[in-house]
């Protein structure tokens, strides 16, 4: 029995924000652990830890998903995109932009969950009413309730080609 095998680790590979990589750990890692802890890719927030709050949410293959209940061994060879994946300082994601230009951030917890949600939404259909909006981010928790500002930020996001 390999040392893996006794350990009951696994190596995976994955495919972070386009670059290819392995990593090696326990199968049902929750997948927000690996990115943070491992990789050092802190945009995805720990919130409650439950796929409640949204605060951890990556994009996996043009998808939103909560990344605290995502299993390691689920994410092997798919296109995994953090928000440091999406814009730079120096060349922000429309979205990020618009984040800012609406002063949506207030503690800035659940930030990276409503923008890669929103990112999500726009990818798929850059043109959302604001039906589509509310109901996209309605499972994305701001306890700070700045709802208005997001739902304003994504509207204006909206409004610019991505
Ligand atoms: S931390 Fe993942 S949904 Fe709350
Ligand atoms: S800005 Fe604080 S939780 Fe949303």
């Amino acid at each position: 029995m390999s040392e893996q095998q006794a350990t009951g680790e696994k190596t995976v590979t994955l495919k972070v924000n386009g670059q290819t990589l392995s990593v090696t750990a326990m199968a049902d890692t929750p997948l927000l652990l690996i990115l943070r802890n491992d990789l050092q890719l802190n945009g995805p927030k720990y919130g409650c830890g439950l796929g409640e709050c949204g605060a951890c949410t990556v994009i996996i293959d043009g998808v939103a998903a909560r990344a605290c209940v995502f299993p390691l061994a689920g994410a092997e060879g798919r296109a995994i995109t953090t928000l440091e994946g999406i814009g730079s300082r120096e060349c922000l994601h429309p979205v990020q932009q618009a984040f800012i230009d609406e002063q949506a951030a207030q503690c800035g917890y659940c930030m990276n969950g409503m923008i890669m949600t929103a990112k999500a939404l726009l990818d798929r259909n850059p043109h959302p009413t604001e039906a589509q909006i509310r109901n996209e981010l309605s499972a994305n928790l701001c306890r700070c309730g700045t709802h208005i500002e997001i739902l304003r930020a994504v509207m204006r996001a909206a409004r610019h080609p991505l």
